[in-house]
């Protein structure tokens, strides 16, 4: 058992100490319990996380929110630390994010980018990994294009490895922010039924998302054309829909995902113009759904395409204040996953 740890310090000296769930009241709720120590090495997805680590996770966020808003956006947690950004993939809001939540704890970071890089010359994942470590690193935070990257690093060096997106596999703190970003603005998570809408198929914000709904307490619909859901979805317990207008009066949160034409190149459905007519939020279908619904969407957006201006640009759209919330939970993991490291070398 993990020794609780003291080596990490916010300003005036005070720990972050994850704060309650603001919806213990609801039935069914997860909330956080008093004393829990997180333990993990790695933040490599939510499969492996229990609903008490998940909560935690969402706990610490909501203590670090508070640091943005000072005039001097800084604490001393991660001071002496480095994070090694590494991008084998592209990245706009991922990238960013672990980079100012690394900044804002005080850490120092080193980035990589494949782009320019030695892997052009024929040099492995794990080479550059290895070599890069010997620069001394203490958190990999790892984007790849093959599903298990992250895995597979995370065996193989000391530091904590954090994955940020691995293929079409997992993307744990996208889902983190998501799934923050619904409490927030709704109160409670149990119960609550969101509907995720487009490239299910090729989606790791899908995946991460339901196993972190479904640890909550969520009800998931996936929402798609055939050849963008597979049946097989249904073993992570959510249910199908190839009818977006036959959800839209019945869910509490739309994710809308973008069509990842890189992972499949196309083929898949006949026409852009015609998946926005059926799987497209627009104005109209807006109005059909409930009024206070929550429009999401993990970025970068198609618009026109998931969804119109109309509708990313409304009161029901919480897309950037998803990226917001980005920043708190990156911190959170950032801590977290270096705290772990100090209560095991003690
Ligand atoms: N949502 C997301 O992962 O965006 P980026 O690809 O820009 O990081």
């Amino acid at each position: 058992m993990a020794k609780k740890a003291s080596t990490h310090r916010m300003a005036a000296k005070k720990k972050p100490k994850a704060r309650k769930s603001q919806a213990a009241a609801s039935p069914g709720e997860v909330t956080g319990e008093e004393g829990f120590v997180w333990t993990r090495k790695d933040l490599l997805g939510l499969d492996e996380l229990s609903p008490q680590e998940v909560v935690h996770m969402l706990d610490t966020a909501q203590s670090f929110e508070e640091v943005s808003t000072r005039s001097i956006k800084k604490v001393p947690a991660l001071r002496g630390k480095v994070v090694a950004l590494m991008f084998f993939e592209d990245s706009t809001r991922t990238r960013m994010s672990f980079e100012l939540a690394a900044s804002r704890l005080s850490a120092d970071t080193l980035l990589f980018t494949a782009k320019g890089s030695s892997v052009s010359k024929g040099e492995t994942t794990l080479d550059t990994v290895k070599n890069i470590e010997a620069m001394g690193v203490d958190v990999f935070v790892m984007r790849h294009g093959e599903s298990g990257a992250p895995h597979m690093v995370a065996r193989q060096v000391t530091g904590s490895v954090v994955n940020a997106g691995d293929g079409a596999h997992e993307h744990p703190t996208q889902a983190l922010l998501d799934i923050y970003t619904m409490r927030q603005r709704l109160g409670h998570l149990a119960g609550l039924k969101v509907a995720i809408v487009g490239d299910i198929a090729h989606s790791r914000v899908a995946r991460s998302n339901i196993l972190g709904l479904r640890k909550l307490g969520a009800e998931v619909v996936v929402v798609g054309p055939r050849t963008l859901v597979p049946q097989a979805i249904t073993a992570m317990g959510c249910e199908i829909s190839h009818s977006l207008d036959d959800v839209l009066g019945e869910v509490d949160v739309i994710n809308m995902l973008r069509i990842q034409f890189e992972r499949f190149g196309g083929g898949l459905f006949p026409s852009l113009r015609e998946y926005h007519q059926i799987y497209g939020m627009n104005g109209e279908r807006l109005a059909r759904c409930r009024k206070d619904v929550l429009i999401m969407h993990p970025g970068p957006i198609n618009r026109g395409v998931e969804l119109t201006s109309e509708v990313a640009d409304g009161p029901n759209s919480c897309i950037l204040q998803q990226v917001t919330n980005g920043l708190a939970i990156r911190m959170a993991v950032l801590y977290l996953v270096t705290q772990s490291q100090g209560d095991r070398r003690e």
